[in-house]
C-alpha cells in the first residue's frame, strides 16, 4: 500500500509535456493573480516533503528531477524523499540570482499560486512584515505522531500577528498513527482551542500523509474511509482568492515630471487601480483635481485605459504644478494623507531603533523624515518572545510596532487595503535599516491637540465600497 518509489512518470504526467526549468520563473504580471501560500510548522513535521509532493502531483517539477532525486536515493539506500525536491528546486533557483528563492510557482486545474517558503523564524518575519512575501493563505503543518508542539503554537500566533486569515492545518505523517480518526480528532480539538485562544478560525484540518500522497492531490479512502472532506489541493482551490491590483483603489505615484513641447507629462508606475482617459485624478497631498487628458506610453499598445503594474505617463486637460512624489488617486477612494501612521517594522539597522530616532522614510516614490514618536511593543524574532509593553528601543532583527511620524504629509493606506502605497523603508546613513508596513494612520494626537491628517476614505460608503469592490 506504501509506495517504496514515486509512480513512473508516464502514470502521472503525459509524454513529452516540455516541462522545463522555464515552468519556475515566476512572470510577475502572472504573480499578482495568484494566490500565495506560506507553509508553517514544528521542525520535522513535513513542510518540504508537502511542498515537494503538491509540486510532484500538480507536475511543477523540471523534467528528469524526479528520477535524479530516486536515483540518489537509491544510491543511499533510502525510500523516494520528496523533501529532496524541495531542496534541488530551491538550489536551482539559487543559481540564478534574478529569482527570489522562497518563491514557487504551481498550478493546480483552478489556478496558479505562490508557495512562499519559510527557511526560518528570522526569514519569514522579515519577508512577511516587510510586504516582501505577503500571504494570502497558510498551511499549518503538525504531524499526528507528535501532536500540537511549540512551534505550531508560535507558527500560529505569528500568521495572527501577521493578519494571514485563510489558515489550512494539515495533520501530516497519518501513516504513522495508523490513519487513526481518534488521533486527528484529538489533534483538531486541541489546536482548535488554541487558535480561539489567539482569534482565528482555521478554514479546514486535513488528514494526510504527505510522504504517502495521501489527500494531497489524491483521496485516501482506501486507508481514512471515515474522512470525506477535500484533498489539499481541493481546500487550496476552495480558498478565497486575492483582490486583483487591477481592482484596487487607484495609486499611481508620480516618478517624474518631465517637458516636452507645450505638454506637461507626469510619469510613473501604477502601483494599484485603473486609470482612464477622462478620469478626474486627484494629486495627494494638497489634492489638487485635474482630468487625465491622454495616457502616454513609451511602447505598448494604444489604449484609453492603464492598469496596475503598467509605466506610463499622463497629460492633464489642465496645466497643474503636480511634483515627483506626488499620488494620483480617484477622489471617490483616496488614500490617507497624513503625517502619523502606525506601522509594524522588521529592523536590521545596525545600531537600535531608538524612539525619537530619525530616519529617512521612502514609500512609494514619496521621501520624507520621520521621528520614531512611540515604540508599542517589540518581537524577537528568533524566540518570537513578545514584550506587550511600551518600549524605548528595539534591536537588529526585532519587530517593532511603532507610530512614525513624518516632517512632511504622505499619502500611504494601511497595507491590508492597498500592498504598494502600504509599504515603505527607513534608510539610516544611507543603508536600509528596516522594512515595514503600514497598520493604520494615527487620527488623534494623544496629546489631544489637532493632526494633519486628511481622512478622505470617509466619503465613501461601506456600501460605495462594497459595490465597487464586488
Ligand atoms: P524542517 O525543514 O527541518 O523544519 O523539516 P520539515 O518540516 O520540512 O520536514 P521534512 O519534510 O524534511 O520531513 C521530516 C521527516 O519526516 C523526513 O524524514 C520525511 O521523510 C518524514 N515525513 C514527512 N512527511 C511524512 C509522512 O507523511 N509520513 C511519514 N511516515 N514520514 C514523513
Ligand atoms: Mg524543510
Amino acid at each position: 500500500m506504501i509506495p517504496q518509489s514515486p509512480p513512473a512518470r508516464d502514470e502521472v504526467l503525459p509524454a513529452g509535456n516540455g516541462l522545463s526549468l522555464d515552468r519556475l520563473f515566476v512572470d510577475r504580471k502572472s504573480e499578482a493573480s495568484r494566490l500565495r501560500v506560506v507553509t508553517v510548522g514544528h521542525v520535522d513535521h513535513g513542510k518540504s516533503t508537502l511542498i515537494g509532493r503538491i509540486f510532484y502531483d500538480t507536475d511543477a517539477l523540471p523534467e528528469g528531477k524526479a528520477e535524479q532525486i530516486q536515483k540518489a536515493c537509491q544510491a543511499e539506500g533510502m525510500t523516494f524523499e520528496y523533501a529532496f525536491l524541495l531542496d534541488a528546486l530551491l538550489e536551482e533557483q539559487e543559481q540564478n540570482i534574478t529569482i527570489d528563492t522562497t518563491q514557487l510557482p504551481f498550478q493546480t486545474k483552478k489556478r496558479g499560486y505562490v508557495l512562499v517558503d519559510a527557511p526560518g523564524h528570522k526569514e519569514f518575519l522579515k519577508n512577511m512584515v516587510t510586504g516582501a512575501a505577503s500571504a494570502d493563505a497558510a498551511l499549518l503543518i503538525i504531524a499526528a505522531s507528535e501532536g500540537v508542539r511549540e512551534q505550531s503554537r508560535r507558527h500560529g500566533y505569528l500568521l495572527s500577528l501577521l493578519g494571514v486569515k485563510q489558515i489550512l492545518v494539515v495533520v501530516n505523517k497519518m501513516d504513522l498513527v495508523d490513519y487513526s480518526e481518534e488521533a486527528f480528532d484529538a489533534i483538531v480539538r486541541e489546536y482548535t482551542a488554541f487558535l480561539q485562544e489567539i482569534g482565528l478560525t482555521a478554514v479546514r484540518f486535513l488528514p494526510v500523509s504527505a510522504k504517502n500522497g495521501d489527500n494531497v492531490a489524491r483521496q485516501a479512502r482506501e486507508v481514512m474511509p471515515w474522512y470525506s472532506g477535500p484533498t489539499v489541493l481541493d481546500a487550496l482551490d476552495d480558498l478565497q482568492a486575492p483582490r486583483s491590483e487591477a481592482d484596487q483603489p487607484l495609486r499611481l505615484p508620480v516618478q517624474d515630471v518631465y517637458r516636452f513641447d507645450q505638454r506637461r507629462i507626469l510619469a510613473g508606475r501604477i502601483e494599484a487601480g485603473t486609470l482612464r482617459v477622462g478620469d478626474t485624478l486627484s494629486f495627494a497631498p494638497g489634492n489638487r483635481t485635474g482630468v487625465v487628458k491622454t495616457i502616454e506610453r513609451w511602447h505598448g499598445p494604444d489604449r484609453a485605459f492603464a492598469v496596475a503594474g503598467e509605466s506610463i505617463g499622463i497629460t492633464l486637460e489642465e496645466q497643474l504644478f503636480v511634483e515627483r512624489g506626488a499620488v494620483a488617486s480617484h477622489k471617490s477612494d483616496l488614500p490617507a494623507t497624513t503625517t502619523r501612521f502606525r506601522a509594524r517594522l522588521f529592523w536590521m539597522g545596525q545600531s537600535d531603533l531608538v524612539v525619537g530616532g530619525r530616519y529617512r522614510l521612502k514609500l512609494a516614490s514619496q521621501e520624507a523624515m520621520a521621528t520614531v514618536a512611540a515604540i508599542d511593543r517589540v518581537i524577537d524574532a528568533s524566540t518570537l518572545s513578545v514584550s506587550d509593553t511600551e518600549q524605548t528601543r528595539a534591536a537588529r532583527d526585532d519587530v517593532a510596532e511603532l507610530v512614525l511620524e513624518t516632517d512632511v504629509p504622505l499619502a500611504l493606506d494601511p497595507h491590508e487595503a492597498v500592498a504598494l502605497t502600504g509599504r515603505f523603508v527607513l534608510v539610516d546613513n544611507r543603508i536600509t535599516a528596516g522594512g515595514g508596513i503600514v497598520l493604520e494612520p494615527v487620527v488623534a494626537r494623544p496629546s489631544g491637540k489637532s493632526d494633519n491628517i486628511t481622512q478622505s476614505q470617509g466619503q465613501v460608503t461601506s456600501g460605495d465600497r462594497a459595490r465597487r469592490n464586488r
